[in-house]
């Protein structure tokens, strides 16, 4: 049986996270995955997570199944983080995804199901998961170009000009926030410009919603696809709890759709719990009962709060302190971006031979096309980082 398979290339993201935790040295420094780290540099458990989950624990009384559809009050309570009530929830439908990949799965599925081999636009560059869940999806990948490796920035004009010769048959994938890899992010009035572009050539549009609060706040992150969704007749969001209640491997995350009618809504909601029964059957529900008491409890939604803040603010101290150390060092202000980008990663414009020696000879680890994890930047030795990073830039 096997003798007809051929190995398959393996996710660059978790392959560097195997090197890395395999790499003895102790004086390595983890810029890869894409999650949180405190100063200790631990990924904890929040404290609104450990007391939810006490809850939980305290008061179970069945495994039994959820349902096709998931935890329903965890959608609801996403729709309501997400959305605030700027759509008629007549016109949404949820179900819970395996994490935000399992939201994109069953969503990309479904706009397979409705334009086989039809054209989904992604942002170059992007989250490289992105390529195969289009693909096995049965969507034809393309690309809109977004980043501009010279400015560090969005590069507006170029993306403007795919997204405007979009047509209604296309799908547009958008980062709702907090762009992966580049840190490089829309405006307001960007956001704006893309909403009405879509508005008048139907093209559709699908956003990942995956860190959310990581970049500007709950509300100043969420414009985007609220502006989006205010714009559009129908549109698609992926929701990922991974990230902002820290819960990566519970695999919490929301697929939700947003039909034109009510009736039109129940024809796509069939069609994502089709495609949930015909995959897992069900969604795994401990992460999805953790934000769902979180949210609905006015104290431990505050407290979530807090610690979202207080990560996102952490995030952003340690982008300046990079900044700085680089431009002290270097009186340059080539890397000043850094501080400018928000949300948990950014991309350095280094080439891969650069990473691969600070890899190699430093333990500095970030992925191969240069995006760094901000979270993961060691507070006590941002010189130490500095000095590495330009030695190895030379
Ligand atoms: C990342 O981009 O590093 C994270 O989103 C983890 C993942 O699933 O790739």
């Amino acid at each position: 049986m096997f003798e007809t398979l051929k190995k398959a290339t393996l996710d660059k993201i978790f392959v560097l996270m195997a090197e890395y935790a395999a790499d003895p040295r102790t004086d390595k420094i983890d810029l890869g995955v894409g999650v949180y780290k405190d100063p200790g540099n631990n990924t904890p458990i929040m404290s609104a997570v450990r007391k939810a989950e006490q809850r939980i624990l305290d008061g179970a009384k069945t495994k039994t199944y959820k349902g096709v559809v998931g935890n329903k009050e965890f959608s609801a309570a996403i729709v309501d983080l997400a959305l605030a009530g700027v759509i008629d929830t007549a016109r949404i439908r949820c179900v819970n995804g395996a994490g935000g990949t399992g939201a994109l799965m069953i969503l990309m599925h479904v706009l397979g199901r409705a334009r086989p081999g039809g054209r989904i636009f992604i942002s170059d560059p992007t989250w490289p998961n992105h390529i195969p869940l289009a693909e096995n999806a049965g969507l034809s990948v393309h690309y809109y170009r977004y980043f501009d490796p010279k400015t560090r920035a969005v590069d507006f004009d170029a993306m403007m000009a795919v997204i405007e010769g979009l047509d209604s048959n296309d799908v547009v994938l958008l980062h709702g926030c907090c762009h992966n890899p580049t840190g490089a992010n829309l405006t307001p009035a960007q956001w704006d410009r893309v909403a009405e572009s879509l508005k008048r050539t139907g093209a559709f549009p699908l956003v990942d919603l995956a860190y959310l609060g990581f970049g500007d706040g709950i509300e100043a992150d969420a414009y985007g696809v609220r502006k989006v969704a205010t714009s559009v007749p129908e549109c698609m969001i992926a929701f990922s709890a991974s990230k902002n209640f820290g819960l990566y491997r519970e695999r919490a995350g929301v697929a939700i759709a947003i039909a034109r009618d009510s009736e039109t809504a129940d024809v796509v909601s069939s069609q994502m719990q089709n495609i949930i029964r015909g995959t897992i059957s069900q969604t795994p529900d401990h992460g999805a009962e953790v934000v769902r008491v979180i949210l609905e409890d006015k104290e431990l939604r505050a407290e979530w709060e807090a610690e979202l803040t207080q990560m996102r603010e952490r995030m952003q101290r340690l982008r300046v302190k990079l900044a700085d150390a680089i431009r002290q060092r270097s009186n340059s202000k080539d890397f000043d971006f850094i501080a400018q980008h928000s949300g948990m990663f950014s991309l350095l414009g280094l080439p891969e031979n650069v990473v691969t020696r600070l890899k190699t000879e430093d333990g500095v680890y970030m992925i191969n096309d240069s995006r760094i994890n901000v979270a993961g930047i060691p507070e006590d030795r941002v010189g130490e980082l500095a000095d590495k990073l330009l030695a190895a830039i030379g």
